[in-house]
């Protein structure tokens, strides 16, 4: 397939790492060396689903393509207001589409996942042109009191719309059970017979696990992408890693042997804002007109679980 549109949208509320020092012990100066995140948008007034239906019409419109064309829609999202239903029916509703669709549920590495079963519906013959929407609020999902873990996470939305093309090049998908490294224990509402000791937990995270993981599970995807693909890591044209941190980033970038201006940033303004980080990184490039025609991109990224994977595209 080809990606032929992209589109983002993001919460109004802009939360610095000062504000956060009212309420939290940290300092500006901890979070920015540590994570090289100054700010991040936080959902207030809105609703996580008409961020993706947004993000989703601007891909839509900059494909020039209708929502009446679309065969399949997948929505990558971990938590928002509801269990059911899925976010992508609320998409398809909110943007007139009729296709079928899906939620998955892979964490950060969620768009390359989507990618991958984009690309295999359509080489399979069953879809044509794909909208992926990636809508996540992590800040949902953490415990404000805990400076470990919310001074990372900002909300935002990030779509793309795919074609028929050559230009997916290689995909590599890998899982890991590392569960102990990053859990949240789902709300309780205990039916009358569960006996098991359950417990109401927000997100818990081994943060120096996760960074090593990352690193390394980043590394190998990425080099069995290039392999795979009989490209060497010179003849990438840019690297869109998961933002998560620019510590992770950085080690990547050395394991590669790449210089830095082949790895875009956008984590400063955003934190790390789960499978929305790649596709939001991706539109902000591509309207800054960072990217040629026919330049190689490489994108990785890594989710609880441990799930990761990477993707090389031509664009
Ligand atoms: N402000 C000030 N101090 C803090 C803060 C904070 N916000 N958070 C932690 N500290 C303190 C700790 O309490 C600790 O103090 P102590 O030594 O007195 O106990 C000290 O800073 C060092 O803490 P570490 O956890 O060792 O700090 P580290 O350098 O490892 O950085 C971080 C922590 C930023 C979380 C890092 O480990 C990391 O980025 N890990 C990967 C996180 C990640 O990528 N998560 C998401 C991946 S999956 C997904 O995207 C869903």
């Amino acid at each position: 397939m080809k990606i032929v549109g992209t589109g983002s949208a993001l919460p109004t509320k802009i939360v610095t790492n000062d504000m956060l020092t009212d309420f939290l012990d940290t300092s500006d100066e901890w979070i920015t060396t540590r994570t090289g995140v100054k700010s991040r948008h936080v959902i207030s007034n809105e609703k996580l689903e008409d961020l993706a239906i947004e993000a989703a019409r601007k891909a839509l419109d900059d494909a020039s393509l209708k929502a009446e064309d679309l065969d399949f829609i997948i929505c990558s999202n971990v938590v928002n207001e509801y269990v059911t239903p899925q976010l992508s029916c609320i998409i398809q509703g909110g943007i007139g589409a009729s296709c079928p669709c899906m939620d998955i549920n892979c964490a950060c590495a969620g768009f390359i996942h989507a990618l991958e079963i984009a690309e295999s519906f359509h080489k399979a013959g069953r879809v044509n042109n794909v909208l992926i929407v990636c809508a996540e609020e992590p800040t949902r999902m953490t415990d404000w009191s805990d400076r470990r873990t919310c001074v990372l996470f900002g909300d935002g939305a990030g779509a793309v719309v795919l074609a028929p093309g050559n230009n997916i090049r290689s995909i590599k998908l890998s899982a890991s059970s590392a569960t102990d490294k990053l859990w949240q224990y789902r709300p309780l509402h205990p039916t009358p017979y569960i006996t098991k000791d359950e417990q109401d937990v927000p997100l818990q995270m081994k943060g120096q696990d996760v960074f090593k993981f990352a690193v390394k599970a980043a590394s190998k995807d990425i080099s069995r992408t290039l392999e795979d693909a009989g490209v060497n890591a010179d003849e990438v044209d840019h690297y869109l890693l998961h933002q998560a941190n620019v510590r992770i980033i950085s080690a990547i970038q050395d394991y590669l042997n790449q210089p830095a201006e082949k790895f875009p940033v956008n984590i400063t303004d955003h934190g790390n804002s789960s499978s929305s980080s790649c596709p939001i990184l991706l539109d902000e490039c591509r309207r800054s007109s960072r990217f040629k025609d026919g330049d190689l991109i490489a994108m990785s990224a890594f989710g609880a679980g441990f799930v990761s994977g990477a993707v090389l595209f031509e664009w």
